[in-house]
């Protein structure tokens, strides 16, 4: 379908950006926070270090001015855990309540809304030591941890995200540095998927409880969602597609908005000695908690074919990209589509196929909470950046946003990834997101000022207009 006619984006979109405490705040042990697994976890060599990052901890009143002169509507950022609970459960840093207090009232003062991300791959540090999401326990602490947030924040903040793609921890856990993979075993075991099963239902008590001690706020889960197409007609091909989706997206979707495992992704781990015990209670917190909205990350589709068992597993490298699970179907590129400098496929149309699919399938208001391209900017002597490949690859997405909402899809907002330059999971600041540059690279700390990019002043029109005008 074309559309002879768009229908307008709505009168509130939430027109945004987004960032994480960890890739963003710095700070990484002032004020009384507690260390998490990044703060601990072995740097990769040539990647910037964290303890700094681009320091928006202090700088966040100059960064929110910054996004409302943008005139964002929303700044979707993640709270550290650590600074909030210094040992992920127990004693409550002021300094840390402080911190988001302020951070929440300076988007206010300028009519943005917060949009919180309770948890970003950033496990505090003793609770790792504890047993992470191995343990059981990791339910409680998540929900006492939930709890902290909601008596401090919930009076200001209306819309709340559970985890931050749980499904690439899942996944892809250790490209990122946050989930433990016993040495010599896959991503594929009963290991991981108990891992996973505890934050299924971790995100279930936190959604439950934002209902009962916060009736108008809103809470939804972030996972990264992409369409898995197959790589041919063939009939082998759509199974492949059908049973890759199921791993990477509706294991997920299913269990946030129906309280239910998805069936194929449940055979596929019992063919696999990978099925999580699941307690009768588990089960029932799971059904009993309903999300209000579906936030996602989108960055590019995957594409597959049918796998003979044969194929070594495992991913391409990045954390959004294809996997091969041996006899399920086996990653491939996609000939029809060109790719980032840091080998990312771009896919604005896989945007509109993903949000009519999500919205078919689960009928909840959609919010967008990533989306973007990572690329080397670079910083002219007269203090610009010239990054017209950014604005080219949002325009070409949010032009599909609207072509989503004239098929019908409801559509809550866009913050695309990222508000400022930020540290990358596993590719340092050379790999820039935002719609402000700062001046640091991956060897030094630098001045960390900030500047506008080009982007910055043509996301400015594109919110001032409400998406009408995309040109340049
Ligand atoms: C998402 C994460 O997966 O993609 C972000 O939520 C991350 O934390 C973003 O930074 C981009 O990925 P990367 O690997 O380029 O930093």
């Amino acid at each position: 379908m074309l559309h002879k006619n768009l229908n307008p984006f709505p009168e509130h979109f939430l027109w945004g950006a987004s960032t994480s405490a960890y890739q963003v705040e710095g700070a990484a042990l002032e004020d009384g926070k507690g260390p998490s697994c990044q703060d601990v976890k072995e740097i990769p060599a040539g990647t910037a270090d964290l303890s700094v990052s681009v320091d928006h901890y202090h700088h966040y009143k100059e960064d929110i001015a910054l996004m409302a002169e943008m005139g964002f509507k929303s700044y979707r950022f993640s709270i550290s855990w650590t600074r909030v609970l210094p040992n992920g459960t127990g004693e409550v840093n002021p300094k840390g309540i402080e911190f988001y207090n302020n951070l929440i009232d300076e988007c206010l003062k300028y009519d943005i809304e917060p949009i919180v991300t309770m948890f970003h791959f950033d496990m505090p540090a003793a609770l790792d030591e504890r047993g992470s999401w191995s343990t059981h326990d990791s339910v409680d602490w998540f929900a006492e941890y939930a709890r902290v947030l909601f008596e401090n924040f919930g009076d200001r903040v209306k819309y709340w995200l559970t985890i931050n793609e749980q499904n690439m921890l899942t996944l892809v856990g250790p490209v990122i540095g946050t989930l433990h993979v016993p040495e010599g075993t896959t991503n594929l075991t009963k290991e991981i998927y108990q891992q996973n099963h505890h934050q299924l239902v971790a995100q279930a008590k936190a959604m439950q409880l934002c209902h009962e001690m916060l009736p108008d706020a809103k809470i939804g889960p972030a996972p990264n969602i992409s369409l898995v197409y197959p790589a041919s007609s063939k009939p082998e091909d759509v199974i492949a597609a059908q049973n890759f989706n199921a791993l990477r997206n509706w294991l997920y979707l299913d269990a946030y908005v129906f309280g239910e495992y998805n069936n194929l992704a449940w055979a596929y781990l019992e063919e696999n000695d990978a099925l999580p015990t699941v307690t009768d209670e588990d089960r029932a917190i799971m059904k009993a908690a309903k999300p209000d909205f579906i936030g996602f990350n989108y960055y590019n589709t995957a594409t597959v074919e049918a796998s003979d068992g044969s194929e070594v597993a495992g991913a391409n490298g990045d954390q959004q990209s294809n996997q091969t699970f041996p006899g399920f179907a086996k990653s491939v590129d996609n000939p029809n589509l060109v790719k980032t400098e840091f080998g990312w496929e771009i896919d604005p149309i896989g945007f509109r196929a993903t949000v009519r699919e999500m919205y078919s399938r689960y009928r909840l208001p959609l919010l967008v909470t990533e989306n973007g391209l990572g690329a080397y900017d670079t910083l002219t002597e007269d203090g610009k950046i010239h990054d017209n490949y950014r604005i080219e690859y949002l325009r070409q997405h949010i032009a599909q946003i609207q072509l989503a909402i004239s098929d019908g899809v409801d559509m809550l907002g866009y913050n695309p990834w990222s508000a400022i330059d930020l540290i990358s999971t596993h590719e340092g600041i050379r790999k820039r997101y935002g719609f402000i540059y700062v001046d640091r690279t991956d060897e030094e700390v630098g001045s960390l000022k900030r500047y506008r990019k080009d982007s910055f002043f043509w996301y400015k029109k594109v919110i001032a207009t409400n998406g009408q005008d995309l040109s340049d």
